[in-house]
C-alpha cells in the first residue's frame, strides 16, 4: 500500500461486466491493473483513468499466467495488496450436456488459470499481507443450465477453502458468490433468461457488494438481494 493509502489492485476479466464495474468503483482511491483477452486497441478509452492493462487470454492457463506476471513486473509493481480473480466464461448447452470444447474452455478459464494465478501471485501478495479474491457464483452448488460452469465454481470454492488454511493468514483468501447479475455473460453463454432478467441485480450494485466484501476479508460471501436490500453493500467496510 502506498503512503496515501492507495492499494495496488489486480483485477482479471476487467474488460466488461463486474470486473470493469468494480474497477471503476475503486479507481478513485486505488491503483489498478486489469487483464483480459481483448487487445490494447480494443480497450483504449474504456479503462478507468490511470489503470494499466495486460492482454492475457486464459484459455491458455500456463501462458496467460506467465504473461500476467511479466505484465505486473513491467508495470513497475513488486507487490500486490489485492488480486481479484474475476475472469469467467460459461456456456448454456441446448440439451443440458456440455461438449468437450466447452468443458475444456470453462475449466481452463475459470479454474485452472485461477489456480495457477493464485500460486504465481502468492509471493507478491505475501509481501503486503494482501488479499486474494476468487469470484465464484451462487451456481457453485449446482446448476442445470450451466453444468461445467457450476463445476468450475465449485472448484473455486474448494480451492479458496484449501488455500485459506494452507496459507495460514500470510495472504487472506476469499471466495465471493454473486447472484444473477445484468451483465453480458448470459448472452455470451447463449442463454436467454427471459423475464427472469428483470430480477437480476445491477452490475454497479454487485460491484459495491464486492468492494465491501473484499474489505471485510470474510469468506465465503454470497452477494445477493438480501445483502443488497439490507444495505450490507453500502454500510459495510470500504476498500
Ligand atoms: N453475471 C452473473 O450473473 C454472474 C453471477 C455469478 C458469478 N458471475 C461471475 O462474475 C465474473 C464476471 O462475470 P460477468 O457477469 O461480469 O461477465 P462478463 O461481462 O462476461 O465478464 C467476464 C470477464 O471475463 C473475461 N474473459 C472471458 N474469457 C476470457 C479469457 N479466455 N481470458 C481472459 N478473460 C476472459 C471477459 O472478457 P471479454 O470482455 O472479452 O468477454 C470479461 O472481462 C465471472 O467469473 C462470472 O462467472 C457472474
Amino acid at each position: 500500500m502506498t503512503r496515501s493509502g492507495a492499494r495496488r489492485i489486480l483485477i482479471t476479466g476487467g474488460t466488461s461486466g463486474l470486473g470493469l464495474a468494480v474497477a471503476k468503483k475503486l479507481a478513485r482511491h486505488h491503483k489498478l491493473l486489469l487483464s483480459g483477452r481483448k487487445s490494447q486497441i480494443e480497450m483504449a478509452g474504456a479503462l478507468p483513468r490511470g489503470a494499466g492493462y495486460i492482454v492475457a487470454d486464459q484459455r491458455d492457463p500456463e501462458r496467460s499466467t506467465e504473461v500476467l506476471l511479466r505484465g505486473i513486473r513491467d508495470f513497475g509493481w513488486d507487490s500486490l495488496d489485492n488480486a481479484v480473480l474475476n475472469a469467467g466464461v460459461g456456456f448454456a448447452p441446448a440439451d443440458g450436456l456440455d461438449g468437450p470444447e466447452a468443458i475444456r474452455e470453462t475449466l481452463d478459464v475459470n479454474l485452472v488459470a485461477a489456480m495457477l494465478q493464485a500460486q504465481a501471485l502468492f509471493p507478491l501478495l505475501a509481501k503486503s499481507r494482501g488479499t486474494l479474491t476468487f469470484i465464484g457464483s451462487v451456481a457453485h452448488t449446482g446448476s442445470a443450465t450451466f453444468p461445467a460452469y457450476a463445476a468450475s465454481k465449485a472448484g473455486l470454492h474448494g480451492l479458496a477453502r484449501s488455500l485459506r488454511s494452507e496459507w495460514g493468514g500470510r495472504v487472506s483468501v476469499q471466495v465471493l458468490h454473486p447472484g444473477p447479475t445484468k451483465t453480458d455473460m448470459h448472452a455470451k453463454a447463449g442463454h436467454d433468461p427471459g423475464r427472469m432478467r428483470a430480477l437480476f441485480l445491477e452490475p454497479g450494485d454487485v460491484a459495491a457488494m464486492m468492494a465491501s466484501a473484499i474489505a471485510s476479508r470474510r469468506s465465503p460471501v454470497t452477494l445477493s438481494w438480501l445483502r443488497y436490500l439490507s444495505g450490507g453493500a453500502y454500510l459495510g467496510r470500504r476498500l
